[in-house]
């Protein structure tokens, strides 16, 4: 299984970081890290994007600006299982449901849509315009899933990993990823 994890500036960088962990286990994996997604993982998480890259040898890393990756082109992108974007930002969600194209996420993401290749947008900003509801719905209208990072109580969490784990296990559910992240209500993982 491959997919392609895009990390852009939405607060929440933490989600990005933790699928990248999980999905660089047992798939293969294309990380492309956005400027303003590199501003907010050293913001939030203390890490640069040559950290990630250290940590995680195995996963191939691409620069926002590449647009040669042979993950932007259709060919290539439609042997993935799915595209997911964690943390999402408003500006990423604009430009991908309009069809606006200035970085290689959009483009993964343009390209996921039209091949009807999986795309997940794990979406974060607070309180949501009357923009940004119309282009979640844009989106999904073009065959996007839309997860906001609101994680639930159900499972009555005890610590911040619960809580975090929670909102990566229900964006693998959509990528159709096995895990025991998080109990389901009604008992078992
Ligand atoms: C610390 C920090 C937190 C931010 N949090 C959010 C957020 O939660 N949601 C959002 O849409 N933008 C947020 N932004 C603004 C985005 O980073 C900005 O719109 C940027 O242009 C997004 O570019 P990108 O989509 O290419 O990553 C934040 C910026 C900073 C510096």
């Amino acid at each position: 299984m491959s997919f392609v994890l895009c990390i852009t500036g939405a607060s929440g960088a933490v989600y990005g970081y933790r699928l990248l962990e999980v999905l660089s286990e047992d798939s293969e994996l294309d990380v492309v890290v956005s400027s303003a997604g590199a501003i907010v993982l050293k913001e939030e998480l203390g890490k640069k994007v040559e950290d990630l890259k250290g940590e995680f040898p195995q996963v191939r890393f691409w620069n926002e600006k590449n647009l040669t990756s042979p993950v932007a082109s259709g060919s290539r992108l439609v042997k993935y299982r799915g595209v997911v974007v964690a943390p999402c930002s408003m500006s990423t969600l604009g430009a991908v449901a309009n069809g606006v194209n200035n970085n290689l996420i959009h483009r993964v993401c343009e390209v996921a849509l039209k091949e009807r290749v999986k795309l997940v947008m794990l979406v974060r900003e607070m309180p949501y315009s009357r923009v940004h509801i119309e282009n979640m719905l844009k989106a999904t209208d073009a065959g996007a899933v839309i997860m906001p990072a609101s994680p639930g109580f159900y499972h009555r969490p005890e610590t911040l990993e619960e809580i975090i784990d929670f909102v990566v296990g229900k964006v693998l559910d959509q990528l159709g990823v096995e895990h025991t992240l998080f109990k389901r209500w009604g008992g078992g993982r």
